[in-house]
């Protein structure tokens, strides 16, 4: 693992104080990591929750506070961020990292093994790199636009998770099948195990079963711990797929 903890560093202290009148404080998850923190457990963590509950701005901020560029890619890529072009959780947090980001943080080379991969971007980078006649060391040179939106999302996960670094994911599955799905668990898995840390919002309760990973659920009550089977999704999921009458009643008029 690199990043054990998040935090924002004295959110009290007077002028320079983060408002907690304003976004993003006003986001209950938010709120809580300036109190609190927020721990890193496992090297594949899940965050979990309903749309609107502050994961894509846990998530890009963390990109924004690692030096990734917040539009999706690698560090290396990435030219050193004015600060003032960050978002202002992208500003105010701090990563604590381990022994080992540590020795990652102060190595060029290291740093750039991270990613941030968010779902609406994915197919534009896929575009650009394919099309590129730049070669970009680190990026796989077929042509993915040949393949299908998933075929070519699922080269990119696995050439990229294929070494240690720090992954940032943001819904992931959104160009994925059932299947898929279920092999990204596998990828997800070992990268975890070979040592890649990944932090990844979802909404996919597959991929939110991925053996020993970290689950935390973002909502109202701001951020809990659930078990897998006590995750409001996999509820939802659970009682649509055995009755969808129940759900769908009550959205169109029989
Ligand atoms: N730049 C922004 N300024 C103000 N509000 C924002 C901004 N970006 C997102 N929001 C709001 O913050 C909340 C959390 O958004 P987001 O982190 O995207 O949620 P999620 O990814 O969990 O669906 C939403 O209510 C969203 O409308
Ligand atoms: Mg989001």
């Amino acid at each position: 693992m690199l990043v054990r903890r998040i935090h924002v560093p004295e959110p009290w202290q007077g002028e320079d104080g983060i408002d907690r009148e304003a976004w993003p404080y006003t986001i209950p998850a938010v709120a809580e990591i300036a109190d609190k923190g927020l721990e890193f457990r496992r090297p594949v963590t899940f965050l979990v929750g309903e749309n609107g509950s502050g994961k894509s701005t846990i998530v890009e901020a963390m990109a924004e506070a690692y030096d990734i560029d917040p539009r999706g890619g690698r560090g290396r890529i990435q030219r050193r961020r004015d600060p003032g072009d960050k978002s202002v959780l992208g500003r105010d947090i701090e990563l604590e990292p381990t022994a080992l980001g540590a020795k990652y943080a102060a190595n060029r080379k290291l740093k750039s093994r991270s990613y941030f991969l968010r779902a609406e971007t994915a197919f534009d980078f896929i575009e650009f790199i394919s099309s590129s006649d730049i070669i970009i060391p680190g990026y796989w040179q077929d042509d993915l636009r040949v393949r299908s939106h998933g075929e070519g999302y699922m080269t990119v996960l696995r050439t990229i998770l294929g070494e240690p670094g720090l992954y940032l994911l943001d819904e992931p599955e959104s160009a994925l099948s059932f299947a898929s799905c279920l092999q990204m668990v596998g990828l997800l898995h070992d990268a975890g195990r070979a040592g890649a840390q990944i932090i990844c919002a979802t909404h996919s309760p597959v991929l939110a079963a991925t053996p020993g990973a970290d689950i935390v659920e973002v909502g109202e009550h701001g951020i809990r711990r659930p078990a897998w089977d006590e995750l409001e999704v996999v509820d939802h999921w659970k009682r649509f797929l055995a009755v969808p009458d129940k759900y769908l009643r009550h959205i169109v008029d029989a």
